[in-house]
């Protein structure tokens, strides 16, 4: 299929793109910066150069294409606000495609996102969610919750670093997914018909708290974690007070999430129907455990390495020229 990827440079697109030119698709990415997306050319993506905020960019990143994924979402440098990109830009989106009399579309929105009508994101995702089902399109909205990828930085690395590790609230179980993974399901849904005009969750094996997720990083890492707990009350002061300035308005909106992570209400699902579905087989999907030890087995080896290699200098700088 010729198929455009939008979003494609983040986390999710990336594995997209990946995975759709594995199983022979033709693929475009819309791009806001090809420099920065020079990595998808040498894979053996075309990349056109858009903006879903510019909608004249649109109709010729859309000319030829069969099958749009959209896993686009507003950065937190980003100057436009989540409203702007997740809301504004996917209207336009939606909306070019259906001129462009492209059928498929496949969504990537949030697990649970109706029940958290108060958090922006997950309110524009709802809202986003019934817009396309009223579109006429063939829609696929896939949910998922939270990337294993983000783990590293929240997690690992301050860990790793002997840094504090920062928990909001009461730690909600959240399940996690590889985006290798995720990236299987928005791909197979292009060939399954049963997908069409469906709604789906797409999360991890099982919900992890906060303290469950520290206490296997200090299993696998071998070091003890300094754990900051953020109360729920000063997240909100500060994301009140952030949004007071323009310059905040995603910053506010991001702190809005510590609702979703502190409401107690565990962010999973089951997917035994949804793997039926797709006919993929739940024992490959990557569990937390086995990401991690791959994670920390990699940079333990790559810290021995630069021990190494320091010690191999030091030694060499000791020894006295010989002439
Ligand atoms: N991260 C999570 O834990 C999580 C959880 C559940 C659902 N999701 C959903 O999964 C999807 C992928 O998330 P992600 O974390 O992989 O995203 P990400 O890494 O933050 O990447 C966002 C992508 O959107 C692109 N983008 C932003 N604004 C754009 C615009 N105006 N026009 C065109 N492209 C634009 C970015 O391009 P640039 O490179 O130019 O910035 C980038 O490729 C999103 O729909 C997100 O809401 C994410």
């Amino acid at each position: 299929m010729n198929l455009l990827v939008v979003g494609a440079t983040g986390t999710l697109g990336r594995q997209i793109v990946r995975r759709a030119l594995d199983e022979g698709h033709q693929v475009r990415c819309l791009v806001r910066s090809p420099r920065k997306a020079a990595f998808l050319k040498e894979w053996g993506a075309e990349l056109c150069q858009g903006d879903i905020c510019k909608p004249k960019t649109l109709p010729p990143a859309l000319n030829g294409v069969e099958a749009v994924i959209d896993a686009a979402t507003a950065r937190a440098r980003d100057s436009s606000s989540i409203r702007k990109i997740d809301w504004d830009g996917k209207v336009a989106l939606i909306q070019a495609v259906r001129s462009a009399e492209i059928e498929r579309y496949i969504f990537f929105s949030i697990l649970n996102a109706e029940k958290f009508p108060d958090v922006p994101l997950m309110d524009i995702k709802h809202c986003t969610e019934r817009f396309l089902a009223e579109s006429g399109l063939k829609y696929t909205i896939l949910r998922p919750c939270g990337f294993m990828q983000g783990l590293i930085g929240q997690y690992a690395i301050p860990i790793l670093d002997n840094q504090a590790v920062w928990v909001a609230g009461e730690s909600t179980p959240v399940a996690y997914m590889d985006t290798i993974d995720i990236a299987k399901f928005a791909v197979r849904a292009l060939e399954i018909p049963e997908t069409e005009n469906q709604t789906f969750p797409i999360v991890g094996t099982r919900a992890w708290s906060a303290d469950e997720i520290v206490r296997l990083c200090e299993n696998l890492s071998g070091q003890p974690a300094k754990i900051s707990r953020l109360p729920l009350g000063i997240l909100r002061v500060v994301r009140k007070f952030v949004s007071f300035f323009q310059w905040g308005w995603n910053v506010a909106d991001r702190l809005a999430f510590a609702e979703v992570l502190a409401s107690g209400k565990p962010l999973a699902a089951n997917m035994t129907e949804v793997y039926e579905v797709f006919g993929l087989d739940a024992k490959e999907t990557t569990t937390l455990e086995a990401y991690l030890q791959d994670y920390f087995r990699r940079i333990v080896k790559k810290l021995r390495e630069i021990g190494y290699e320091k010690e191999k200098q030091k030694k060499k700088k000791k020894t006295p020229f010989k002439s």
